[in-house]
This record gives structure tokens, sequence and C-alpha cells, in this order.
């Protein structure tokens, strides 16, 4: 059977972004290709056990396969997440939104101010996510794209504190990347994560109450 499991990179608006500039983004863009790439690489390799006869936790192809698999693939996914929330920026938190940040966070510059906060204690990225044990609202820190993930939290806003992400522009000057990155928010997108969460648990709710 032939299946096909390349992934094909995304465009972004990078033109919408102000304050950071487009070499910056650019060439942040050419290592989210990278990891495309590597995912894709990893992706064709032979899932035939016989290949792997020597497996070790210390040191073997297949431990190396693993460890590169989701190391990539979360950094494609977590590029594209960042990506989509950082270009063409529109005004505001939803209504919804909204209510879960007074609740979760008490006023919308209390979490803006906790989120920064998280932004710059991290080494990798800071994300913003709904958990479905709770239905509250996480800021999640993560010091590698596959180090520090909560499984099946939802991520609403995600952010990219990496050195590579601000560093042309910015130098160490980590707080006013995080800045310039707050206000080029595009919270519709942000906002339609959380409507396809709730869209989500009010399918789960539906199917077991036919169950
Ligand atoms: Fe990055």
């Amino acid at each position: 059977m032939d299946i096909n499991r390349k992934i094909a990179p995304k465009r972004y608006d990078f033109k919408s972004v102000e304050n950071i500039s487009s070499d910056q983004l650019q060439q942040h863009y050419k290592l989210y290709i990278g990891y495309i790439n590597k995912f894709n690489e990893i992706n064709s390799e032979s899932r035939n056990a016989s290949d792997y006869p020597d497996s070790n936790p210390t040191y073997s192809k297949m431990r190396c396969l693993k460890l590169g698999e989701s190391y990539a693939l979360d950094g494609v996914k977590l590029h594209e997440l960042y990506f989509e929330n950082l270009t063409n920026h529109s005004c505001c938190a939803s209504k919804e939104l909204m209510a879960l940040i007074n609740r979760d966070f008490i006023n919308y510059d209390n979490f803006i101010e906790y989120f920064k906060n998280a932004a710059l204690a991290m080494r990798g990225w800071v994300i913003l996510t709904i958990d479905p044990l709770t239905d509250s609202l996480l800021v999640i820190g993560c010091d590698a794209h596959d180090v520090g993930a909560i499984w099946n939290s939802y991520p609403l806003l995600v952010l990219d504190v990496y050195e590579h992400a601000y560093m042309i522009d910015f130098g160490i000057d980590r707080k006013a990347y995080i800045n310039a990155f707050i206000k080029n928010i595009n919270w519709n997108v942000v906002n339609k994560r959380l409507q396809q969460y709730l869209n989500m648990k009010n399918s789960q709710m539906q199917m077991r109450k036919y169950q």
C-alpha cells in the first residue's frame, strides 16, 4: 500500500507583522521548513520491526528515530500555531475567552503579565491552553518542543521564546520581543481555537448522552 506520509509547509503573511522584521521572520520560517523536512525524512523510514534489531535505550537507530520524530513534529506543530497567531493582528479576546481569563487569571491585564513572566522564565515555548480535565486555562512552559507539553491540553495561544525567534531584531532583549508579540496577536485565531475546543467538548457530551 502506498501511503503518503509527507507534510507540506504552510504560508504566513509576515508582512502583516509590526515591529518584528521580515528578515527575522523569514529566517525563523527556514527553521520551520527544516523541521518539516526532517519529519518527512524520519516518517519515510521503514516501519518493518525487523529493521530495528538492536533497539536499545542508550543508543540505537530506533531510539534516535523516536526522539527525532517527536522533536521534529512538535517543532512543526508549535511553529504553525505560533505563526498563525502572530500574523494578521485582530482585536480582541472573545466574550467566552474573557470569561475564562477573568475566572482563571483574575483579569486580562493580570493574565498578560503572567503570560509574559512565564515567557521570560522558559527557554523554548510558552503556551496558553485549555485543559479538558478541568476545562480551565493553563499557561504551559516548555524548554524544548518536546519537553514540558501536557497531553491533550488544547493550545490557544503559542509564543516561541527560543533566541532564534528574536535575536536578529532584539539582541538579548527578550522583553521587547514579547511586548511586540503581544501587540501582534491575532485574537480571531485564538478565539476560533477556543470555539473549536468548546465544539469538540459539546459533541463529546452529546455522544455520551446517546450511548
Ligand atoms: Fe522557533
